[in-house]
């Protein structure tokens, strides 16, 4: 028998009480990442990535409710952890760098008290010794003059900046999985280069697995060992990079691959997916959200769970009608 994976989703499916309606905003997404394996979860904004990447470190809205499907980390479940037992999960096994790093830092503390208090947290240092690591952390993402930073608050740095720094944050207690949702929308080209260099280089240096959110394609097959394509909360195929943007099998798939900007692309050629996501809250959701969208669509999709097909490639579809 084969070691457990790092991480396991299994069917898992979550959804938010709101007014308007439950929205069902996950559906029996599976997925499985190996120690050191970098992995992409691409998809239209809204199709559920930062949900599922909250689902799995157990940071859900209190709105939202996992209604199937299980979390397990090292083989053993999580999802049914308490915040305590979570806490302890979260800095030493997994963690998470946001969107938006200026809301996930602390505006009112200096960069060097907050990066203390997370080590401190989970190791026995000293407030020197917390320090003198709090700048050795700063250094390794590359902020020049890292023991001046240590009494900047976040707003005196740039965005690329506290972005670094939120990754040394999230890279404190070395992590054995980097969860990364968007790491880089809003910054700059060179910025973004920067960053995803610097995550690469850290993930390799440390053999960290990585799960990279983005609705940017190129950097997903740039960057990722492996792609999860989500469509309106399901995962609709998964593969080796290479196979899912060379050969898609789910029609979902197809078009974001041939949206994908190569060297070969003009303006002209770039498509984008025709039509938009279902609304999620709607009752009558067909079992392949897709459906509303497909051109291959058949009666069937609408009312049963499409099967997982696989590709020659070891790409992986749920799809009643895959291929070109
Ligand atoms: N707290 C919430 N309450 C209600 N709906 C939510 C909440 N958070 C996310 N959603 C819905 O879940 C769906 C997936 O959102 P999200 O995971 O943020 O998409 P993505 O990260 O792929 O852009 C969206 O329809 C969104 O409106
Ligand atoms: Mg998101």
């Amino acid at each position: 028998m084969s070691a457990a994976p790092l991480l396991e989703v299994r069917e898992l499916s979550l959804a938010f009480r709101t007014r308007g309606g439950t929205v069902r905003a996950l559906d029996r997404v599976s997925l499985t990442l190996g120690p050191g394996e970098t992995l992409g979860i691409v998809g239209e904004s809204g199709s559920g990535k930062s949900v599922l990447a909250y689902a799995v470190m157990g940071l859900q809205d209190r709105a939202g409710r996992l209604t199937g499907g299980a979390v397990l980390w090292r083989g053993r479940r999580i999802d049914r952890l308490g915040e305590a037992a979570l806490r302890r999960l979260r800095g030493p096994e997994m963690a998470m760098i946001f969107q938006s790093p200026r809301a996930a830092l602390n505006p009112i503390r200096r960069i060097g008290d907050q990066l203390a208090d997370v080590l401190r947290a989970h190791r026995p240092l000293g407030r020197a010794a917390a320090r003198a690591e709090a700048a050795a952390m700063l250094a390794q993402v590359r902020i020049p003059d890292p023991a001046a930073r240590l009494a900047a608050y976040p707003f005196e740095l740039s965005g690329g900046m506290c972005q670094r720094v939120m990754i040394a944050l999230a890279l404190a207690c070395a992590p054995a999985l980097l969860i990364a949702d968007e790491p880089t929308t809003g910054l700059d080209v060179t910025t973004q280069a920067a960053i995803m260099d610097l995550l690469r280089g850290l993930a390799r240096g440390r053999g960290m697995a990585t799960i990279l959110i983005t609705h940017d394609l190129g950097l997903a097959a740039a960057h990722c060992d492996r792609i999860a394509v989500m469509h309106a909360g399901q995962l609709v195929e998964t593969g080796p990079t290479a196979a899912v943007f060379a050969a898609p099998l789910h029609p979902y798939a197809r078009a974001l691959a041939r949206s994908v900007p190569g060297p070969e692309t003009t303006l002209a050629t770039l498509e984008t997916v025709p039509g938009s996501l279902p609304d999620l809250s709607a009752p009558d959701l067909p079992a392949c959200r897709y459906a509303g969208r497909c051109p291959q669509a058949q009666p069937r999709c609408r009312t049963e769970a499409p099967p997982a097909v696989p590709g020659a490639a070891g790409q992986v579809a749920r799809c009643w009608n895959p291929g070109p």
